[in-house]
């Protein structure tokens, strides 16, 4: 039971109680972050779907409200499914969420503010025209979910866009169509398609955006095309439980985005995360401008453990989201900055060699709740031989950090206990790809995160680009029962959810190198312990805001 409880979290954001699914809506409104929520107040499995409610001034200690959104009208009596926020060019406010209907169609709702004035938006009222769209006659009706946030049409300043995720049945092709619509009561489908991609089934919480070439800010929804702005399409995949983005050009006047690369398109390619993370939503956060990332971490232990403890999933840390100016092909995802702020006693370590087989303990405290940033060495000669020989590594499917290979695995070991029985390992493994050129992989594995037999463990990950003379670098939040990665600066990051049953109560940290020959150097280590005492139930605490 200690152990159970203990696998709350305490710096991410999850509800007291119940069951928990995507994020939506994340808006900035009047001084607080808002967080809606897919939620079943019933219990801790997914049914009945409710929205959850909070706002928070940090995007980390948050304030719980009561529901925004209950299934009580026959256009989402089955569900008040995914929806995203609008701030409107006069400032006002709406929502636009899927409803479940009784007949389990899937229909387009709009809901306000009843008080447009209250800072905590604590009442929603549903528009008496609801439902106000309906899938197109092409579509099937379970196919037509999740309605983006809108952004101003550029050739009508009247008017706004906006996407809707769906499926193609004749080559299982997932698909964004664009409505455009004056008043968020009637909508003109566009003709066309935003984009479509062959083989990737339906696109559930489909996200589009446009990032700033070369630029450190995040940008209005709103901004236009142009020189210095791509735009960013993601689609959740319903088939395969993962979210994938494709950076490309936007022409609005076609109805089309245009991935910059053909292999690198939505549903194929690049990923937010590649552990448990999925049914991602961004938005503006106008105040820092910047744009943040909000993921939903379910649970990988079995039903039957959530309903003993009494709720099921997480929230991402939340994350900023920018292109990456170095490569220009892929995002860099990375913890808010507001995350630093909840690190207090720090432990240094630098130069530390880790020969081939060896693992080395770090001196620090036991605790699960840190932060950890490291960067690493491979000796050169090492790398060179590589060149020649190591070939075709995969992640999945190479043996995990238990492996030996040349030039790793090597990393950290989180959450272990002293007799590492159990332990998650976040490594790098260094090979190359068929071309002679050099590839990094950056892998969790999760396959001796815990002694318990009911839970989906896996070795996750992918290569990551390392550009010449860069350290390989990572950073690991750790937060009792989820473990957060991210490398060179977040070109990649790695999801985990760990239920350790030994090293729950003395979790320790240690490097370890499992490479045959190669040594490797950590060139610094540093670890915070995170501050989780101002708890994220702020009723308590309100007045420290
Ligand atoms: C994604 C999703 C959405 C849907 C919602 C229902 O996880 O299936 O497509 O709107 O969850 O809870």
């Amino acid at each position: 039971n200690d152990m159970l409880q203990w696998q709350r979290t305490g710096f991410h954001f999850q509800p007291k109680r119940n069951w928990m699914n995507d994020p939506n809506a994340p808006v900035f409104y009047k001084g607080w972050y808002h967080l809606f929520y897919q939620y079943n107040r019933g219990g801790a499995i997914w049914g009945n779907i409710t929205w959850g409610h909070a706002a928070s001034r940090d995007l980390i200690h948050w304030l719980h409200l009561p529901l925004a959104m209950l299934p009580d009208q026959w256009y989402d009596s089955n569900g008040v499914w995914t929806g995203s926020a609008t701030v409107l060019p006069n400032g006002n406010l709406i929502i636009l969420y899927t409803g479940s209907t009784n007949t389990t169609s899937q229909v387009q709702n709009l809901a306000v503010p009843a008080d447009p004035s209250d800072p905590l938006l604590i009442n929603w009222k549903k528009h008496d025209a609801n439902p106000v769209l309906l899938p197109p006659p092409s579509v099937l009706p379970h196919d037509f979910r999740d309605p983006t946030t809108a952004w101003s049409d550029p050739s009508d300043p009247s008017s706004f866009l906006l996407a809707i995720g769906s499926k193609l049945d004749d080559r299982h092709s997932g698909v964004a169509y664009v409505y455009a619509t004056e008043d968020f009561l009637s909508f003109r489908l566009l003709p066309g398609v935003l984009r479509a991609v062959e083989g990737t089934g339906m696109w559930e919480c489909v996200d589009f955006f446009p990032v700033s070439v070369g630029g450190q800010i995040g940008l209005d929804t709103s901004e236009k095309a142009g020189e210095r702005v791509k735009h960013v399409l993601k689609a959740s995949l319903d088939d395969d439980r993962h979210d994938y983005y494709g950076i490309g050009t936007y022409y609005a006047e076609e109805n089309k985005w245009v991935p910059d690369d053909a292999e690198m398109d939505v549903g194929i390619g690049l990923r937010y995360d590649w552990g448990k993370f999925y049914a991602a939503k961004t938005f503006f956060d106008r105040q820092k401008r910047r744009r943040v990332l909000w993921g939903w971490v379910g649970e990988t232990d079995s039903e039957r453990a959530d309903v003993s403890k009494g709720w099921a999933s997480l929230m991402s840390i939340p994350r900023t989201i920018l292109l990456d100016s170095k490569t220009g092909s892929n995002l860099l995802t990375w913890p808010v900055e507001e995350v630093n702020f909840l690190r207090t006693r720090s432990y240094q370590f630098s130069s530390v060699s880790i020969s081939p087989g060896s693992i080395v303990p770090l001196n620090i405290p036991a605790t699960a709740q840190i932060d950890i940033e490291a960067e690493f060495q491979v000796e050169h000669a090492a790398v060179e031989s590589t060149l020649e020989a190591d070939v075709g590594y995969n992640c999945s499917t190479s043996g995990g950090a238990a492996g030996r290979g040349m030039l790793g695995p090597f990393g950290l070991l989180v959450l272990a206990d002293k007799e590492l029985r159990e332990q998650t390992a976040t490594y790098f493994y260094v090979s190359r790809a068929a071309d002679y050129v050099l590839q990094t992989h950056f892998c969790q594995d999760e396959s001796r995160s815990s002694g318990a037999s009911d839970i989906v463990k896996r070795v996750v990950g992918h290569t990551v680009p390392v550009l010449n003379g860069e350290m390989l670098s990572v950073r690991i939040l750790v937060d009792h029962s989820i473990v957060e990665s991210f490398a060179q600066g977040g070109r990649s990051a790695i999801t985990s959810r760990v239920y350790p049953t030994k090293a729950f109560n003395s979790a320790k940290v240690f490097l370890f190198n499992n490479a045959t020959s190669a040594s490797v150097k950590a060139r610094s280590i540093r670890i915070w312990e995170m501050d989780t005492s101002f708890s994220h139930n702020l009723e308590a605490n309100i007045q420290r805001l």
